[in-house]
């Protein structure tokens, strides 16, 4: 990877992509890991001053998506068309800056396509064979792996689909399942033969060895790993689907498609020559054989087969740039688990963006990710606790913290002015030559140590702060004060440029503030006897609290639902006029008894002050009848009358739950019933 900088070389070139989402189910949180990794090099690469296009789209093709429209009772083009608007919403709901957010069924992609199988047929790498596959006579049509359910010839567990077995994790051909049945007609399929094409992937080893031995497109373990996929042989890839499938026809073929995997990466160039086409550029700046850019991939650990192997065949074959760099990311964990439906820890980002009771918490999840994300593939946890700890830790008492007591002092004795002053030379001289390592940091995709180094300067201000005590100075010293504040404001900015890529909202602020967008040369110290704008409230403290209705099967109900949880923040706070709307009273209870066929329901009749009434409450596992004539109660005079189990209720009376116990709430010491609760 060639690393000029900026300077006499002039700016680099990149086009940065994120693998593209499938279109047939939302955004979750181990998407936005990906998006977000990938926006952060994106932000970081444009405020370096280089050009960078990042495209990204959905993969709309393929079985599964057929299946889904299926199940929906729409056609594949309306579904596709329908998740196309909810991912644009999500991403943009956590920032994610993609030039152009396409997609792989579009005219581009067909072209494109059509070349790359000509430059792999004029490569002699496309071979026909026969094979034998289930078709489903009834509806007749060839059935792909996600059509046809069965047996899993493993476990016997029943229901499986055709490729993979959802129950022991066996992959195998749908051909092995015993009972197949197809999903579309539910009949048994019957076996018959169909020619199909394949790429003789096997040939290219000595191309693929050079490839990924001879560049740094790999990171060192996942290098390790393709080294070793090619070292034991590659298999043919059967490029070809029968029709009926939602993808491309193959051109001089009778009702065969492309499969999805192999129109999906070319989604990259299409996209891009989209973007091209909308922007007057040529699409060869960026993928020509010798266009000079940078090729960057963003992928998950699941999907590197298909980037390092297939993928550079496919380009070489019809004379397109070969990828630079592949970042391979692992995937992300919930509470220390596998995200899981059942478990509630499946989170959508449409959910995240809603549930969580934060103004800034999609902008706290990109530096949530950004504080974990290194070079390798390990995995990355979610969890509550630490997210919480992490960004109080960080942006709230550490860089939250100086801006807030620079700016708060500042304002109040320099009348907001940045004063005319010289700044510590030591402080920028730190600060120079953190530079230069967090810029390496970002460049190679280490954004932990990257982060952790802004800390770090966050600290070293705040000590700094700490240790010349400005409170002193200013009325011993003003000068000393005076110098005290520049540093501070100059560091600020400093940080303000390293968090960009990361929080770039957050930093909005902060440049709102300085008056200026920031580029990556504004870390240096430069600022004195300059005005600066209001000051904003940076960042807010985030709580666990914050985060009680994101889990625990929650995610399982409709976005929007309340639940019982503790609200005591934000959105959740009522005004006062809200509460004296509830009429609570003193009420003296004369009789008591349960209500016939429940073991839980209590009927009272209750002395309000006004002729009495009926309630009924469930305290009857806590209270019997006889204990609780004469006792007096709290209850919610003005709720609506309400039948349970057919007898009437006039209104709610209050307990507190202890454990799984329960207790009236009573006055303290007998009043007149009829007294009103405030
Ligand atoms: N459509 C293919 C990619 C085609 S690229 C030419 C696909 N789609 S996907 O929706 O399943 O995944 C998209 C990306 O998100 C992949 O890089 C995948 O690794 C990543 N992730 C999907 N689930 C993930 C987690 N739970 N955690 C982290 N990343 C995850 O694969
Ligand atoms: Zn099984």
């Amino acid at each position: 990877m060639p690393s000029r900088g900026k300077g006499a070389a002039g700016p680099r070139r990149f086009l940065i992509t994120s693998a593209l989402p499938y279109a047939n189910g939302d955004i979750h949180l181990g998407h936005l890991v990906e998006a977000v990794q990938t926006d952060i090099y994106a932000r970081f690469q444009k405020l370096r001053g280089n050009e960078v296009v990042y495209v990204c789209a959905d993969d709309t093709h393929g079985t599964p998506i057929e299946l889904s429209a299926l199940k929906q009772g729409i056609s594949p083009e309306e579904l596709i068309a329908r998740t196309w608007e909810n991912h644009v919403r999500d991403y943009a709901a956590y920032s994610i800056g993609f030039d152009i957010f396409y997609s792989t069924n579009s005219p581009e992609n067909r072209a494109y396509a059509e070349r790359i199988y000509a430059g792999l047929r004029e490569r002699g790498l496309v071979v026909e064979k026969e094979i034998e596959q289930y078709y489903d006579e009834e509806e007749q049509r060839f059935l792909p792996d996600r059509f046809i359910k069965g047996t899993c010839p493993r476990c016997g567990a029943d229901d499986q689909y055709g490729d993979v077995c959802e129950s022991c994790g066996a992959t195998y051909n749908p051909t092995e399942l015993t009972n197949p049945r197809s999903v579309v007609s539910g009949k048994t399929p019957v076996l018959r033969k169909s020619t199909h094409l394949f790429v003789q992937l096997a040939r290219c080893e000595d191309f693929l060895r050079n490839y990924i031995a001879g560049r740094n497109v790999l990171a060192d373990d996942m290098r390790n790993f393709v080294s070793r996929w090619i070292e034991d042989g590659l298999r043919e890839w059967c490029i070809s689907r029968d029709g009926p499938y939602f993808g491309f026809p193959i051109p001089g073929t009778e009702n065969k498609f492309f499969y999805v995997w192999l129109d999906a990466p070319i989604g990259y160039l299409s996209s891009t020559a989209k973007w091209c086409g909308d922007n007057g550029r040529d699409v060869l700046d960026f993928w020509g054989a010798d266009a000079p850019g940078e090729l960057v991939h963003f992928i998950g650990k699941d999907i590197v087969y298909f980037h390092a192997l297939f993928w550079p065949v496919m380009l070489d074959a019809a004379g397109f740039k070969l990828p630079s760099r592949m970042f391979v990311h692992g995937f992300l964990t919930v509470q220390d688990e596998k995200m899981s439906k059942t478990r509630g820890t499946f989170i959508l980002a449409r959910e995240y963006a809603l549930r969580v009771k934060h103004p800034q918490a999609c902008e706290y999840l990109r530096f949530y990710y950004g504080a974990k994300l290194t070079n390798n593939a390990g995995d990355i946890g979610f969890n509550i606790d630490e997210f919480c700890n992490r960004i109080n830790t960080v942006l709230i008492n550490n860089i939250g913290n100086l801006h807030h007591r620079t700016f708060v002092f500042i304002d109040r004795y320099f009348d907001g002015m940045v004063p005319d002053a010289s700044w510590d030379a030591s402080i920028a001289a730190e600060v120079e030559n953190a530079a230069g390592r967090i810029a390496r940091h970002f460049e190679n995709g280490e954004y932990r140590a990257a982060i952790e180094k802004i800390h770090a300067l966050g600290s070293r201000g705040n000590k700094y702060y700490q240790d010349t005590k400005p409170w002193e100075l200013v009325k011993s010293d003003r000068e000393r004060a005076a110098e005290v504040m520049v540093t501070c404001a100059n560091l600020i900015r400093s940080l303000a440029v390293f968090l960009k890529p990361v929080v770039p909202n957050l930093v909005a602020a902060l440049e709102r503030q300085y008056g200026a967008a920031f580029a990556w040369d504004d870390y240096r110290f430069s600022l004195r006897g300059a005005k600066t704008g209001k000051t904003e409230k940076l960042v807010r403290p985030i709580a666990e609290e914050d985060f009680a209705d994101l889990l625990g099967g929650a995610a399982a109900e409709p976005v929007g639902k309340q639940d019982a949880g503790p609200r005591t923040r934000g959105d959740d706070m009522i005004s006062s006029d809200d509460f004296s709307k509830v009429d609570l009273r003193i009420g003296t209870i004369e009789r008591a008894e349960a209500v016939q066929g429940s073991d839980k329901l209590v009927r009272l009749e209750v002395n309000d002050g006004e002729g009495g009434r009926q309630l009924v409450a469930g305290i009857g596992k806590h209270y019997d009848g006889d204990s609780l004539a004469g006792k007096q109660v709290v209850f919610v005079a003005n709720l609506k009358p309400a039948r349970l189990m057919g007898v009437l209720s006039q209104g709610m009376v209050l307990a507190a739950q202890h454990g799984a116990g329960l207790s009236l709430l009573a006055p303290d010491g007998t009043v007149d019933p009829g007294a009103k609760v405030s």
